[in-house]
């Protein structure tokens, strides 16, 4: 699971107010915490799956009102034991008094209505909220997905059309690496070899014809 957490300075912070939101209409498959640490510092943070940890903290935070970030940490957490049984408990018969809330969110927001659960389907449920993926697995595959994604268009190409699986940037591989076919041809050459193919040109390489518009 994904959580981000600020350091702030705010007004809206009370010491000794320790505040846990997890609202499912507000905030669904995730909560949100603020954790007073004195004279008007404290820790807001929120966690969740599937939802962009930075863009929900800022909101959160706008939504609470004026404050000035002192620092900032964006981590994957692990959820599991008491929250777990939290959940499947919580879901059978949310009460005021199980609600992690503070009296005034239950207020406006309301609570969630019971669900008509046995208590294993309720066990299933909560396995499924905090153990859909891995959180590591997760957290690894979204760093994975934020690294190609910053990659230039074209690297994103070689690398989606198998082109690495011959080729290298530096070395030679089953075929002459990047850096050696920029030192023979052209730009117009190397387009026409990843179009057409190239053989011979490179002692004991051959490329397959390649067409783009060919799926
Ligand atoms: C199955 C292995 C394989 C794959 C996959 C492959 N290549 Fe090649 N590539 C080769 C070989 C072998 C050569 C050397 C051909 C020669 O000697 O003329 C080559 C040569 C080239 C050349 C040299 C052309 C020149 O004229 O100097 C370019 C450009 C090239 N590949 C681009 C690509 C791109 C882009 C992709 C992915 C879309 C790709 N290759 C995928 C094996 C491969």
């Amino acid at each position: 699971m994904l959580s981000a957490q600020y350091e702030v300075y705010a007004d809206w912070i009370i010491d000794g107010k320790v505040e846990v939101y997890f609202d499912q209409i507000k905030y669904p498959g995730f909560f949100a915490w603020v954790i007073p640490s004195g004279n008007g510092v404290g820790k807001v943070g929120v966690a969740g799956r599937e939802i962009n940890v930075s863009k929900t903290i800022t909101d959160f935070l706008k939504n609470k009102g004026k404050y000035s970030a002192v620092r900032k940490i964006f981590a994957p957490i692990w959820v599991k034991g008491p929250i777990k049984k939290f959940v499947s408990d919580y879901i059978i018969d949310p009460t005021p008094k199980k609600a992690y809330c503070d009296k005034k969110s239950i207020k406006k927001y309301g609570l969630m209505p019971p669900i008509q659960l046995n208590t294993q389907e309720a066990q299933e449920v909560a396995k499924y909220i905090y153990n859909k993926y891995n959180p590591k697995e997760f957290y690894k595959i979204q760093q994975e997905r934020i690294k190609f994604n910053s990659l230039p268009k074209a690297e994103q190409l070689a690398i989606k059309y198998g082109c690495f699986s011959c080729h290298q940037k530096e070395k030679p591989k089953l075929a002459p690496s990047f850096k050696t076919i920029s030192q023979r041809s052209s730009i117009q050459t190397i387009k026409n070899s990843i179009i057409n193919g190239s053989k011979g040109k490179y002692k004991n390489f051959k490329i397959p014809r390649y067409n783009p518009n060919e799926s």
